[in-house]
């Protein structure tokens, strides 16, 4: 991992793995965060480290062929890890089109330029001939795979069986990668990971939405019954398990990454308002989301046993950081919910 490719690197997982390489990885020679900035990107989440030599930021979209091909041309990529994505269940009911050509053609896009560019180019200025070509890591989702019930969990074997405009967009997506791989032989992989909560999550998601919410004594919409169960994970252990792939993921796997954290949505949101001393008067059920999966479950035996991951945050610590880290930057919050974020709730979420 020396010439790095990360797209969506400005959105919440993105910019968190960008933070993680540079830091924990001595040997990056150049990352190229190519990012579109949508509603979900945020160049204020990589402040810290836009100086740094051997960072580059390239605006612009996924989609646009020649731009990534470029890309490819100039830099030599030996690794791409793809983030870009719609990322927000509810608006992908809202908006079905742009999910199927952001995360399906725009991963195809990626593939493909990847693929002119994978074998050893003996013009290139970078010679590959030690690195074997660009290794593709496609960031996937466990809600491919669709709701269990009150048991059992996802295995890599588990069939696809997506349920919303947003997941079936990265399944599609996946099915893609996979051909890429079965067809032209790329070094693929494919990361299924669970719901990841931590620093920069855009406050359309559950987690940054309640603790932002509560912060400003305004009601807490929960969907439905409020016992649907996710599977939390904080973003740093998923950074490090999809380095981990990178580098010891056997080509064409698929790996599941999550933390054995169920939590019922209800539970998590008590226990926001619990560690900010709010009162639970504020939860108020709602109207639940179409097609809303019950429960996600992980098994992560094939990345601890064969590839030696394991999450080194336990869901308290990892909450309880997390709540004081978006109280220590209200600013931040402040200047991503003001503007398109107040019209995006109300529709939402009426007045409330
Ligand atoms: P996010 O919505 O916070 O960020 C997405 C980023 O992609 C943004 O910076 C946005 O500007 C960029 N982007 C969107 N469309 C683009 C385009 N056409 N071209 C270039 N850039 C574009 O998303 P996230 O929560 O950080 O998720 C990142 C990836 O991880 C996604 O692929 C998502 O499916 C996957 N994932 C997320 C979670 C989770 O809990 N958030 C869990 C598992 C997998
Ligand atoms: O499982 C991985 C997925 O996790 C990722 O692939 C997605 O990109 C990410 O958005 C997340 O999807 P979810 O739909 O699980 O996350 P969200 O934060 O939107 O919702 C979590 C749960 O909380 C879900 O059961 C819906 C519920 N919820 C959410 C919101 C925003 C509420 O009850 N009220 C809300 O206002």
């Amino acid at each position: 991992m020396k010439r790095v490719l990360v797209t969506g690197g400005a959105g919440f997982i993105g910019s968190n793995f960008v933070h993680y390489l540079l830091r924990e990885k001595n040997d990056i020679e150049i990352l190229v965060n190519l990012d579109a900035l949508t509603y979900a990107g945020n160049l204020e989440n990589l402040t810290a480290i836009e100086t740094d030599e051997r960072y580059c930021f390239v605006k612009g979209d996924i989609r646009d062929k020649e731009l990534v091909e470029n890309l490819f041309s100039e830099y030599c990529f030996d690794t791409v890890v793809h983030f870009a994505a719609e990322s927000h269940v509810d608006r992908s009911i809202e908006e079905p089109e742009l999910f199927l050509t952001t995360n399906i053609v725009g991963t195809q896009t990626l593939l493909e330029a990847a693929k002119r560019h994978w074998k050893i180019h003996p013009e290139d200025k970078y010679s590959r001939e030690y690195r074997g070509g660009v290794k593709y890591l496609q960031v996937s989702t466990d809600e491919v795979y669709g709701a269990l019930g009150a048991t059992g969990m996802f295995t890599e074997t588990t069939p696809l069986s997506p349920n919303s405009p947003y997941s079936a967009s990265k399944a599609s997506a996946d099915l893609v990668v996979r051909a890429y791989h079965e067809t032209y032989g790329m070094p693929v992989n494919i990361t299924r990971c669970s719901n990841n909560y931590g620093p920069y999550q855009f406050p359309e998601k559950l987690i940054p939405l309640m603790i932002h919410n509560a912060s400003n004594d305004k009601a807490l919409p929960i969907y439905g019954d409020g016992m649907q169960i996710r599977d939390w994970l904080h973003v740093s252990d998923h950074c490090a398990a999809i380095a981990t792939v990178i580098e010891k993921g056997r080509v064409g796997e698929v790996y599941n990454i999550g933390g054995n954290n169920e939590k019922a949505n209800i539970e998590i949101v008590r226990l926001i308002l619990s560690e900010l001393g709010k009162p639970e008067s504020l939860i108020t059920y709602v109207k639940d989301r179409p097609g809303h999966d019950r429960r996600y479950a992980i098994d992560n035996t094939k990345i601890t046993t064969e590839l030696g991951w394991k999450p080194q945050y336990t869901f308290e610590q990892g909450i309880a950081e997390t709540i004081v880290w978006y109280q220590e930057h209200q600013d931040w919050l402040e200047r991503i919910t003001s503007g398109a974020y107040v019209n995006y709730y109300k529709k939402m979420y009426g007045d409330g």
